[in-house]
């Protein structure tokens, strides 16, 4: 039995008083709420302040983004051994809105799905179609390139408890959620498609929706069959909106 897991991705918002304002509700308030997992992935210059305020909390925290390479000469990037000292668990890699705007290649996103593992954080692999893929009926097409590239080069023991974002790339940011029997047959999709690679993991990958998920939606999507959980970005940011999604996410 997969346990739920929420995670907020914040993206490049927040500063130190408003997230602490953030941290400190959530931590009071989802305190005891203990039948899902929950995780904020914040920029890197407030992961010290997310360690110093959950440490001890049932909410873990992690980052947006991971070099590929362990050290060196690579201006402007943070390294997962870097990460892992400030306590980060979970690393989102080739989320839309960086692989679009940054070129990231599927084997820049394989690499840092294997460098995180390698480094014991839990990577979250986004993967999902543009409107033009669904419109055009090669939506399983392309999500199954995506998860090839980085499945395929992951050997089954690195996707062992890994988690798998689906997010359609139409849904993200613009108020339009997938319908639950949409994300339950992507979801699906990308389980079978774990399951032929590396059938061992099939059973433990956790897979998430993201898209437009906020508190009047969220308990329908996440009651779906093979949907694990979910990737939340504008309702993450509001500690009432983002606890109703946590909590939506237990059953209550
Ligand atoms: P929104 O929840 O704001 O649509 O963002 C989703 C997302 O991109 C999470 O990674």
């Amino acid at each position: 039995m997969r346990r739920k897991l929420v995670v907020g991705n914040w993206k490049m918002n927040g500063n130190l008083a408003q997230n602490e304002q953030l941290l400190r509700t959530l931590v009071n308030d989802l305190q005891g709420v203990d039948h899902a997992d929950f995780a904020v992935c914040v920029p890197y210059p407030y992961l010290f302040q997310a360690q110093q305020l959950l440490q001890g909390s049932n909410i873990a925290w992690g980052a947006q983004n991971v070099a590929t390479q362990e050290s060196g000469a690579h201006t402007g990037e943070v390294s997962a051994q870097m990460l892992k000292e400030f306590g980060a668990s979970y690393v989102i890699v080739g989320h839309s809105e960086r692989s679009n705007a940054y070129c990231e290649s599927d084997a820049n996103i394989a690499d840092k799905f294997a460098i995180a593992k390698q480094h014991g954080i839990t990577p979250i692999f986004c993967v999902g179609e543009t409107l033009q893929e669904r419109e055009s009926g090669v939506m399983e097409y392309a999500i199954a390139n995506q998860l090839d590239a980085v499945l395929s080069v992951s050997g089954g023991a690195l996707l062992d408890h890994a988690v798998i974002a689906y997010e359609p790339v139409w849904a993200i940011g613009t108020n339009k959620t997938a319908t639950p029997e949409q994300a339950r047959a992507a979801h699906s999709f990308i389980r079978e498609r774990v399951a032929a690679l590396h059938p061992g993991a099939a059973e433990t990958v956790r897979i998430l929706y993201g898209g437009s998920v906020n508190p009047r939606n969220a308990a329908q999507l996440l009651s779906m069959p093979d949907i694990d959980g979910g990737l939340i970005g504008r309702c993450s940011l509001d500690a009432a909106d983002f606890e109703r999604i946590c909590r939506a996410a237990c059953g209550i």
